[in-house]
């Protein structure tokens, strides 16, 4: 019965174990005391929270379980209002232009539709003692999670499987002595139920729940019993007597199936499927899949050696006495956030969505932010890892959601900003694509630039994995479209063409004396520094992919007219990037956001590599930021990380993870935002930071650019992939690269750098240029003897 040899040993021997590695496992010794202390799986649309208590509780959650259907929210007013407020900012009257942008711009209502809780499961085992050896345990490489107890002299388990072929969850609970296994399972939800029935008819042992609000759907637990006698008990399937009990759940919602005929049947059959060929297989398929993808990346910073043989909880709070003890937990937390994207981010067919800003776990009917999709940097910062740590299949689901978005975003550029032409989002967006602006604020609300953002990634998506086919059919759409907004959208202003009223997300600065309301806080203004960066990066992005795909028309000279007229970013008078299209008081210097620098990451064009005088602008920013207290919450503190690397400063960046890990990670290693909430943002971002580290790839394929040489002066990596579809392998010792090979996967020209430009030699020739590489084959890189 048992898959895994260490599932019931106590933790100290689970420790013992040479299966051991404390890279790779969360393991904990007591239950969960919330959602923040659980232990997270999904299968990229399905996901649990697991609980490990006494009477089990597992929070289940579908991703399209959302709180309602379409609205449009888009103001009628806006159009007509929009050549008065340009007119206002022009004139420099900056408060009235702020307050008629809110007045006829911001939406109506101001929120799109918030995430949901599915269901709950309860397990009840009438297990009321004490638990003996209670062990706790989530596998990043595997994607799966167990619980394990002594309890009379028995030894229970429960091992949860997320499986992503069969599009399920399976749990398989066993007891080490045949018959003493009683379980009493149940699904519960306290909003807009329709039915929750359990039934027992043909040897099918099921609990159904259909929800009637939001949006509708159906989920279904199955049980199967290894021993015993199986009965309905009220809304709970019951198991006496067992040996081992399996459960299989799954829901279906209203957003991929609009009717519940075809809803029920899909429930149905992937439940009859996984029931028939069993949870071995069920688990096997799973694991081999996740596996498969997980695997590929493999980072090792040393050992920690008895510092990583602790309860997860225990870890963190030795690594804030100490961080030097346990690099592990560096690495642990970079696998973490591969395991969580995969299970919250996968092609599940029509529709699929991305991770949100909870990933997909929630408990919460009122989740913080509506755990929507927050497109000016957390959406996006969810994948920053997914091309660089090898997951370049967690990217298609936001690919569905900008092509759902695009529609919506069509005709909230015709009714906002009379274009007919092009799409338009703001600063948020929901599962419909929601285009419209979002709360009523002038630092937030108005900011139309949300798709721009999103495209850059599909220009990225094809950069990495060199798919031609992908950059016709899906990426190409949206970069035109994302352009033609704007060829409508822009106005000429001394010179350049500028976005207006918009805005750098979530800041503010203080109204100059001639700029009306003296030291009263604004948002709003014509041409924030960030939107001509995004433009610069998406214009640039039209001329590369229509070079690429033979395209040679108007869409590639108007590109090349628009960017030659964006104003390029400006340097203040403290050597800083201006935030602004004046050098305004800035309201909060610690403030969070790093807008301003999107040019130097996720952008391109401030890199040092590009421009030596915008890297060293950027650096004031930066470090003038942080010193003022910035990096004050989890996902503001690793973007400072991956701006450090591209500035090529590993120390700091060494040290601003560090400072994330001993202030921003929940029990379970999620990242916390304002007031300790959970946002799975910081999560990839921080695993995209040590990637970042280690490997990047604008321009040349720069091995070990940011290397924390004193901290780390040993480690090694495998797996990371650089854009033109090199895989690259570096292995480093004193602080110094000592081998990379680096893989073709496309063939084309591979430039190199390594450590900021030492000498090297491939395959043992000195580099002194770059190379044409073949498909498939492999470049040993070594230094300069
Ligand atoms: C604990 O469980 C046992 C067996 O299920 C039962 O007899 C006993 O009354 C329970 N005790 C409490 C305190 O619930
Ligand atoms: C823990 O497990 C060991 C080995 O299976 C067993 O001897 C011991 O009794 C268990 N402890 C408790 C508290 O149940
Ligand atoms: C299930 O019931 C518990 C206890 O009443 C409640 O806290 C929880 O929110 C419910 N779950 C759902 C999904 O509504
Ligand atoms: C995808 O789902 C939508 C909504 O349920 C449906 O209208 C559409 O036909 C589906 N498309 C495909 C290709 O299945
Ligand atoms: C921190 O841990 C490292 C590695 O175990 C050790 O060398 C160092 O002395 C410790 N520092 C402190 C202040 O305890
Ligand atoms: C217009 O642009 C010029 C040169 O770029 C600059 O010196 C001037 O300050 C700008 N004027 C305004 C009103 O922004
Ligand atoms: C694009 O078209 C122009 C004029 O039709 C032609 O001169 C030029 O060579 C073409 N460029 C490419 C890259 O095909």
């Amino acid at each position: 019965m048992r898959t895994h040899l260490y599932l019931v040993l106590p933790l100290n021997a689970f420790f013992a174990h040479a299966q051991w590695d404390a890279s790779r496992y969360l393991v904990f010794n007591t239950a969960a005391s919330g959602l923040s202390s659980s232990l997270p799986i999904g299968n990229g649309r399905v996901a649990a929270a697991v609980y490990g208590t006494a009477t089990e509780r597992i929070t289940l959650n579908e991703n399209s379980v959302w709180s309602g259907p379409w609205q449009d929210r888009g103001n009628a007013n806006s159009q007509g209002a929009l050549s008065s407020i340009r007119q206002k900012l022009i004139n420099g009257d900056l408060s009235s232009a702020g307050q008629q942008t809110l007045d006829t711009m911001a939406g109506n209502p101001t929120s799109p539709r918030q995430y949901q809780p599915t269901v709950d499961m309860a397990i009840d085992f009438g297990h009321n003692g004490t638990l003996g050896n209670y062990t706790r345990v989530l596998d990043t490489l595997q994607g799966t999670a167990i619980t394990s107890y002594t309890l009379g002299g028995v030894d229970y388990t429960r091992e949860y499987v997320a499986s992503y072929p069969a599009g399920v969850l399976a749990f398989r609970m066993t007891a080490s002595q045949s018959r003493k296994l009683n379980v009493k399972v149940s699904l519960n939800r306290t909003k807009a139920v329709a039915s929750n029935t359990a039934s027992s008819s043909d040897g099918v042992h099921a609990i159904t729940l259909k929800s009637n609000g939001g949006i509708e759907f159906a989920a279904e637990a199955r049980v199967v019993s290894d021993g015993g006698s199986i009965s309905v008990d009220g809304q709970a399937i019951s198991v006496q007597g067992a040996t081992a009990v399996d459960i299989f759940f799954d829901a279906e919602t209203a957003y991929r199936y609009p009717g519940s005929i075809a809803r029920e049947a899909a429930l149905k059959e992937k439940l009859d499927n996984a029931v028939k060929v069993g949870y071995p297989a069920v688990k096997s398929a799973a694991v081999k899949d996740a596996q498969g993808i997980l695997s590929r990346v493999h980072l090792n910073l040393g050992s920690s050696g008895s510092a990583g043989r602790q309860p997860v909880p225990k870890r963190l709070s030795n690594f804030k006495k100490n961080a030097t003890a346990d690099s592990e937990l560096v690495t642990l937390y970079f696998n973490y956030g591969r395991h969580l994207l995969l299970a919250s981010s996968r092609d599940t067919g029509n529709r699929s969505l991305p991770a949100n800003l909870q990933g997909m776990w929630n408990d919460n009917y009122d989740p913080p932010w509506q755990s929507k999709y927050t497109i000016n940097i957390n959406t996006e910062m969810n994948y920053w890892h997914a091309l660089t740590t090898n997951l370049d299949e967690t990217h298609k689901p936001l690919f569905d959601l900008i092509d759902i978005a695009r529609t919506r975003g069509n005709a909230m550029a015709k009714k906002m900003y009379g274009c007919n032409q092009g799409f338009v989002l703001h600063h948020n967006t929901d599962l419909w694509g929601d285009a419209a602006p979002v709360d009523k604020g002038t630092p937030y609300t108005v900011w139309p630039m949300g798709g721009a953002w999103l495209s850059q990634h599909a220009m990225e998506h094809y950069r990495f994995t060199q798919d031609k086919d992908f950059l016709r059919t899906r990426a190409w759409p949206v970069l035109k479209e994302a352009a033609e907004f704007y060829y409508c959208y822009l106005f000429m202003y001394n010179g350049s063409y500028v976005t207006g009223p918009s805005l750098s997300p979530e800041n503010t600065f203080v109204v100059p004396s001639n700029m009306r309301t003296a030291g009263k806080t604004e948002g709003v203004d014509i041409a924030p520094s960030i939107d001509n960066q995004l433009l610069w990066e998406l214009f640039n992005n039209i001329i590369d992919a229509a070079a690429v795909l033979g395209i040679n028309g108007t869409e590639v000279s108007k590109a090349k007219d628009y960017l030659s007229k964006i104003k390029a970013p400006q340097v203040g008078s403290k050597g800083q990037i201006l935030e602004w299209r004046n050098e305004y008081q800035e309201a909060e210097a610690p403030h969070r956001h790093f807008s301003h620098l999107f040019g130097l990451f996720p952008g391109s064009q401030m890199t040092p590599i590009k421009s030596e005088k915008l890297a060293a602008a950027s650096k004031v920013s930066l470090d003038n930021r942080i010193r003022a207290g910035s990096g004050s919450t989890g996902w503001s503190r690793v973007w400072a990380m991956n701006l450090y690397a591209r500035l090529l400063d590993g120390a700091s960046v060494w040290s601003n993870g560090i400072t994330f890990l001993q202030t921003y990670p929940l029990d379970n290693l999620w990242n916390s935002g304002e007031n300790r909430w959970f946002q799975i943002d910081g999560n990839f971002g921080f695993t995209a930071a040590i990637a970042e580290m280690l490997l990047q790839s604008h321009e040349v394929v720069h091995i070990l650019p940011a290397l924390p040489k004193t901290a780390l002066p040993s480690g090694s990596v495998e797996g990371l992939v650089a854009r033109g579809g090199f895989v690259v392998d570096v292995e480093w010792r004193g602080g110094e690269m000592a081998r990379a090979m680096v893989t073709a996967r496309s063939g084309g020209e591979l430039r190199i750098v390594v450590e900021g430009g030492i000498a090297f030699m491939v395959d043992g020739e000195v580099y002194d240029g770059p190379i044409q590489t073949t498909v498939g084959k492999r470049y040993t890189i070594t230094k300069a003897s």
